[in-house]
This record gives C-alpha cells, structure tokens and sequence, in this order.
C-alpha cells in the first residue's frame, strides 16, 4: 500500500458557509476573494504547484459557481480579447490547462469524512490530498504545505496531517492530536479527538486542512459511526490509522489564515495586498 505517486487533490465544498453569512447566501463561501482571487482558486493552485493535476470537487446543490470559475467563459473571453483585461485572464486559464476537474456530489451534509468519503470514485485506489479551502496558506520563499507533506509521504508513506500550535482556550475548534515527536515537527499520532473540551485536549497541536490519505481511509470512513455534532468525522476514521502507528502529524513551515472567520479573512486580505499585489 501507498507505493503510487499522489495525482489527486480533493475539496470539500458542498457546505453553507454559515460562519460567513450574509456574504455566501448565494455566493459560494470558496468563491470569495481574497484582494482579487476567489479563495477556492489559492487551493487549486497550491494543489497543482505540489503536482497534483487532478482535481476533485465535492461539491453541493447551488454551488456550481466554483465549477464554472474553472471552465471557459468564451462570450467574457471574446469580450476582453485584445484589450488591457485580457491578461487577468492568464492566471486561472494556464491553471484550467494543467489540471483536469472532476466534481461529485455530496447529497447530504453528514460531516467531513462524509464529504472525503464521497470522493472515492473518482480517488480510487490511490493516495490523495484534501484542502480545505477555508485555511489559506502561505509560505513565501518556500515550499507550500501541500508540497512539503507530499514530500512526506514519499518518506512515510503513510497518512499526515497538517498541524499548527494554537491557544489553548482555541482546542475546541479543532481536532486535535497527541503523539511522539520523530523528527523536527513530525509526530507519530497516538490520538487524535475532533473539537475536544478545552481541559479534555490532549495537546494544542490543532489539525488544520491539509491531509494526505491512504485509500484504505474510505473503508475505514465507511465504518465510522457519527461522532462530534452527529456528523461523520474524517478525524475518527484516521484515529482507526492512528493505533496501528499509520497517522503522521507534521507541523508546516509557513503561515495558516482562517478564512472562515471575518479576523482571519481580513489577515488574509491584508498579507496577501501587501506580498502580492503592492507595488
Ligand atoms: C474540520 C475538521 C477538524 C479540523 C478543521 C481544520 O473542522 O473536522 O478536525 O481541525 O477542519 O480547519 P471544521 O472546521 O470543518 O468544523
């Protein structure tokens, strides 16, 4: 198991955003912009910079603006066509060409190891990432934190999670994990406990929405009970991974902005004005 080379990159997007309401009643919470780009267009890149060219939405009812974001608009296109708005095309066009995309849908809202599971027919029997969208990160100079855990997984071959140190009275946002540092930042999962009581968490090493999962995790979805909120949760399948030694828990190199909250949005607005777009 776990030989293959990572091709995949699945999103989960089919859920309502009700954290930013009013702004994604009818605007797909992943189609916001962070200055001018839609968050959900930052997650496809990073994928695509790490290699993975195939791109998997889970996606739900009214939300297909994040599908047409990736496809041609030839009436816009012809429109701009030899005027000084054409090269604001560039970007999102070379990114259509190098990745290929591919959406399902996730008719219920039962959790994001639901969500994962979803993905399986088009992820088959291969190891495959998992972005969520909503946490935007960066690291400027460096690898990206996809492609900083695709190169762990040539190592360990194994599933990882990305995970970040955060204030203790914050644990119960998070899942959350516990294991013997390795390595500079790479632990061995021991538990993991999704949105653990702030004095029940066994750490403050939050998991933050980058995975890399091996394709026995969709059995192991399949067999989860519904757990935090009575929803399918993606941490409890890993726990299944987790006492057999099969869960890496790697602390990134770089910074995470919670998009999902306003705070984090504006930070994310703010770093990226003044990394990418000042001159
Ligand atoms: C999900 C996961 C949680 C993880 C978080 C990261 O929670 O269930 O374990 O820490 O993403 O963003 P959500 O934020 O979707 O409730």
């Amino acid at each position: 198991m776990g030989q293959s080379k990572i091709n995949t990159c699945v999103f989960p997007v089919a859920g309502f955003g009700s954290r930013f309401l009013p702004a994604s009643k009818a605007v797909p919470k992943e189609m916001l912009p962070i200055v001018d780009k839609p968050l959900i267009q930052y997650a496809v890149e990073e994928a695509a910079a790490a290699g993975l060219k195939q791109v998997c939405f889970v996606n739900g009812r009214h939300k297909q603006a994040i599908e047409n974001h990736f496809d041609r608009n030839f009436e816009l296109e012809t429109s701009v066509k030899d005027t000084d708005k054409e090269q604001l095309l560039t970007g999102i066009n070379q990114l259509m060409d190098s990745c290929s995309f591919a959406s399902i849908r996730q008719v219920e809202a039962k959790g994001l190891g639901h969500a994962i599971g979803c993905s399986e027919p088009i992820v088959d029997h291969q190891p495959f990432a998992v972005i969520l969208p909503d946490d935007l990160c960066v690291n400027p100079g460096g690898e990206s934190v996809l492609q900083q855990m695709v190169a762990l997984y040539e190592r360990y071959q194994c599933s990882i999670v990305a995970i970040e140190e955060v204030p203790v009275d914050q644990v119960n946002k998070y899942g959350v994990i516990d294991g013997e540092e390795e390595a500079d930042g790479v632990f061995r999962v021991r538990t993991m406990v999704e949105k653990p009581a702030v004095d029940e968490a066994p750490s403050n090493l939050a998991i933050i929405g980058r995975y890399v999962l091996t394709p026995d995790i969709f059995k192991l979805i399949a067999d989860t009970k519904p757990g935090k909120g009575g929803e399918i949760q993606i941490t409890d399948a890993l726990m299944k991974q987790a006492v057999e030694g099969r869960v890496i828990a790697y602390r990134f190199k770089g910074t995470r902005f919670d998009c999902g909250s306003v705070p984090g949005y504006v930070s994310a607005t703010n770093y990226c004005f003044e990394q990418f777009y000042k001159s």
